[in-house]
């Protein structure tokens, strides 16, 4: 994504919120991950040697302290819920948080940071960033069963995992943030397979709803969905317009681009 891999924007804005502990579940295939957070000797010594400090800093002076990041393997694509029940052992028994990378948000306060000032105020339970989607496009997305609305929190007395647009119950979409009770890993273990097959977090948050409220919280910025073509195209483009080296480039193309269509 414009200039970084899309997972370390979602590093980024975890530490942004105060996070110290990171878990990656990762799968096959995936080894890039584990090596981008990690020293890469043989271009820092090319950088070095050239006297790139700049561009040596770039690769490391962001990497966090060692022991902080864990790697862990959902062995088969079993979905969500499934692959956050891999990581039971290494959360253990606290609230903790969930990026789903391929979900973006830009705004002047990191989502995540906002969730949490929200977490601290309210009694435990399960929450999730929300916005509302035209009605056809309920079927992507977790959708909330509104109970009561109180300013930017939404209480839900039901979550539906993608729906068709006639059975939607409203049109409150979840976005891949949530900050989770740990007592969602029992749930997870019994979960049944739901929507495609697979095992749905959005599923136990519902199973939860009466031992553990579920509240979607309506973050302020403005979110790209990357698991899209077109979400993912115009993502690069809203943040290379954010981007202080390339903006201005980047307007000039948008503006040619524009006499074409
Ligand atoms: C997942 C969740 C869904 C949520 C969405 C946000 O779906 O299952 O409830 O609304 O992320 O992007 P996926 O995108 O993995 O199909």
């Amino acid at each position: 994504m414009v200039d970084k891999p899309i997972i370390h924007y979602a590093f980024e804005e975890a530490k942004a919120a105060g996070i110290e502990q990171f878990i990656f579940v990762t799968g096959r295939n995936k080894s890039a991950i584990e090596d981008h957070f990690d020293h890469s000797y043989e271009l820092q010594h090319t950088l070095s040697s050239r006297d790139k400090k700049a561009e040596l800093a770039l690769t490391r002076d962001w990497l966090p302290p060692a022991g902080s990041i864990s790697y862990t393997r959902q062995q088969e694509p079993l979905g969500l819920g499934h692959a956050i029940w891999c990581a039971r052992n290494l959360i253990g028994d606290e609230p903790f948080a969930v990026i789903l990378a391929d979900d973006m948000v830009l705004s002047k306060e990191p989502c995540l940071a906002q969730m949490i000032k929200q977490y601290a105020q309210i009694n435990g339970g399960n929450m999730a960033a929300v916005m509302d989607v035209p009605r056809a496009k309920t079927k992507s997305y977790g959708i909330l069963d509104v109970a009561r609305s109180q300013g930017k929190l939404v209480s839900a007395k039901g979550l539906v995992e993608k729906p068709e647009p006639q059975k939607a119950p409203s049109t409150l979409s979840i976005i891949g943030r949530y900050i989770l009770d740990p007592g969602i890993f029992d749930v997870l273990e019994k979960q049944k397979k739901g929507s495609g097959g697979e095992i749905q977090l959005t599923d136990a948050m519902n199973a939860m709803i009466g031992d553990a409220p579920f509240y979607g919280y309506r973050f302020e910025g403005k979110r790209y969905d990357c698991g899209n073509r077109v979400g993912y195209i115009e993502a690069n483009i809203a943040y290379a317009l954010e981007h202080p080296d390339m903006k201005a480039d980047v307007k000039t193309m948008l503006k040619q681009f524009g006499k074409k269509a």
